[in-house]
């Protein structure tokens, strides 16, 4: 009487080879993305906008930074922009702001009613603005020029007059 022969155990997972491809692809595209995510945000200091506080909309045109919003020069060549969004008579407050090239400016908006954004044409400064939270982003400004900021959330009739203007002088 004779044993059977053992036989290969079969694997345990049976992959098609075409899938085993899509597997990799998908697999590869992901630490690629992971990697490109990682340069932008450590090598080319691209931030989200991050909710910087909170505030009360009903009170920041009387107490806080918001109540006396504009520029505030903290060193040589460092600033901080608060602005506030209003969507009734659809202004910014203030609506000009000027720096010297070479400046770093960081902006803190809000909003004083409904929601608004804030885009700074020609850079990555791009908010949301949230009634009741402060979004604030960081921009070194090294050219001399004029960059104006729209508001492109739609907030009513209004909303295309939205805009404002960042004068950065040589
Ligand atoms: Cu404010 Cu659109």
């Amino acid at each position: 009487m004779s044993t059977p022969t053992p036989q290969a155990p079969e694997p345990a997972v049976h992959i098609d080879p075409y899938e085993r491809g899509w597997m990799i692809a998908a697999i590869s595209m992901l630490v690629v993305f992971a990697i490109a995510v990682a340069i932008a945000s450590y090598s080319l200091g691209i931030q989200l906008p991050a909710p910087e506080a909170r505030v009360d909309p009903n009170t920041i045109t009387t107490s806080g930074p918001f109540a006396n919003p504009g520029l505030r020069e903290l060193a040589p060549g460092r600033y901080e922009a608060y602005i506030v969004a209003h969507g009734q008579g659809w202004y910014f407050n203030p609506r000009q702001i000027s720096v010297p090239a070479g400046s770093e400016v960081t902006f803190y908006v809000t909003s004083a009613d409904v929601q608004h954004g804030f885009k700074l044409e020609g850079t990555n400064v791009n908010m949301m603005v949230i009634p009741g939270q402060v979004s604030t982003l960081t921009r070194r400004f090294e050219t001399a020029g004029e960059y104006n900021w729209v508001c492109h959330e739609y907030c009513g009739t209004g909303h295309a007059a939205m805009y404002g203007t960042l004068t950065v002088t040589p």
